[in-house]
């Protein structure tokens, strides 16, 4: 890892609390000395901004939603993320290619095949180094979306058997990958998950 950046991911079901999570990281990371490039996903460019507007609100088949990710996903990785890591700056990504896995995959029911083509066209072998899924049980995060202000996506308008479908993707993909993708229980308060994500951190 010397002379790159870490590139770390964040991910969990909607109402998993993930971006609360990812401001404080962001702030821990900069304390500690750090460069970091806060990003999300499907965004991050000009482009993937665009992209982003449409496959939050507009309709469309399953394969062209999964192209779009992975087109904002490419101009992002070539504009953003890739550039920024050879800097040696830490990139810190809210959703990334774990996400498409999740949501067109477990979610919409996209095959892990067709997935993993559009992930080795577009990502060529590159990996976070570190993922964070914020785990939730989907009733839990439903209470805490409903106290949400404001209008929802159309991901986040989707019914319970969609978000437990995305749940158990992300799960499984914990599973199958322990090294990279740390499980972060979010029913705790607050305070514990940000001492957890000081340990994580202490050693990186
Ligand atoms: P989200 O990250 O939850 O943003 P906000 O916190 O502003 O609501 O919204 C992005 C949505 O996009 C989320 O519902 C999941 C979806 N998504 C996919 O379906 N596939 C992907 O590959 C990515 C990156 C996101």
């Amino acid at each position: 890892m010397t002379g790159r950046g870490r590139f770390i991911t964040l991910e969990g079901v909607d109402g998993a609390g993930k971006s609360t999570h990812l401001s404080w990281l962001v702030n821990h990371l900069r304390a500690q000395g750090r460069t970091v490039v806060q990003t999300r996903e499907p965004g991050g460019t000009p482009l993937g901004e665009k992209l982003r507007e449409l496959l939050l609100h507009l309709s469309m088949q399953l394969e062209t939603e999964a192209l779009l990710m992975f087109a904002a996903r490419r101009e992002h990785l070539a504009q953003i993320i890739l550039p920024a890591l050879e800097r040696g700056d830490w990139v810190v990504c809210d959703r990334f290619t774990d996400a498409s896995f999740a949501y067109q995959g477990g979610g919409r029911g996209l095959s892990n095949a067709k997935l993993s083509q559009l992930e080795n066209w577009v990502q060529e072998g590159f990996q976070p180094d570190l993922t964070l899924l914020f785990d939730l049980p989907i009733e839990v995060a439903a209470q805490r979306m409903a106290g949400a202000a404001r209008p929802l996506d159309r991901f986040e308008r989707e019914k319970a058997d969609f978000h437990e479908r995305v749940r158990a993707a992300y799960l499984a993909r914990a599973a199958a990958m322990p090294a990279r993708v740390k499980v972060i229980d979010s029913r705790q308060s607050l305070e514990s998950i940000q001492k957890q994500l000081e340990e994580i951190f202490s050693s990186a």
